[in-house]
């Protein structure tokens, strides 16, 4: 199934599946029962003209999606919104997209460490296989405007109430200078 389902940055001919990518997160945050950075039909339809979404489809049928933001004077760089439909799921698919995400974020920000906050067992796996490694909040970005995303969550009482210093997600940091030093000792 995997071969037949296309991975590539999203453009403006992929405005038209804007609503089904939001149905589709809102949905599973639903059947998960967790919190989730809601995010609006413009918000989405910029990150694609923007070049700073993977959108996944197999044939013309939407499949998956994330999309990347700096934060913090281009210092920090998330990777957010991951979604891939129930049918596609268990095949890979998520990887795939975040290998690309990745990918996109090296290339459009070089010099920027790249973040990502999940409740996922799945997406701390594929984090910790692109290079990612756990940190505390302290370690992120402190731009305010990327903390607001935390609003829509249904856990935001707790990142409010610990002063932004804990949540329900577990951090994941990819530092490419820390990668670099490692290299170095090879
Ligand atoms: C999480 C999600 C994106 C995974 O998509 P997917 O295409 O099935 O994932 P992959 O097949 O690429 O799996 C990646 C790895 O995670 C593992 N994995 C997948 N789903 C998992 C789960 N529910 N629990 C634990 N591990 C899981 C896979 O076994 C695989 O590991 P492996 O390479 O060692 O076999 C998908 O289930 C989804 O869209 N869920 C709802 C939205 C969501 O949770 N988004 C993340 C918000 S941070």
């Amino acid at each position: 199934m995997n071969e037949e389902i296309q991975v590539v940055i999203a453009g403006e001919s992929h405005i038209k599946y804007v609503q089904t990518i939001l149905d589709t997160i809102e949905a599973a945050a639903k059947v998960r029962g967790t919190g989730i950075a809601k995010r609006s039909p413009e918000y989405i339809e910029q990150k694609m003209r923007e070049g700073k979404s993977i959108i996944a489809l197999c044939g013309g049928e939407f499949a998956g999606f994330c999309y990347i933001e700096s934060w913090g004077n281009k210092q920090y760089v998330a990777n957010s919104g991951l979604i891939v439909v129930e049918k596609f799921r268990g095949h890979g698919l998520a990887m795939r997209i975040k290998q690309k995400s990745f990918e996109l974020s090296r290339q459009r920000f070089p010099d920027a460490k790249l973040f990502g906050l999940t409740s996922g067992a799945a997406v701390m796996k594929i984090n910790t296989e692109l290079g990612y490694v756990p940190v505390t909040f302290a370690d992120l970005t402190d731009d305010e405007a990327f903390w607001r995303g935390c609003q829509g969550c249904v856990n935001y009482d707790i990142l409010r109430r610990t002063d932004r210093k804990y949540c329900i997600c577990t951090a994941m940091l990819y530092d490419p200078n820390r990668k670099k030093k490692n290299d170095n000792t090879k």
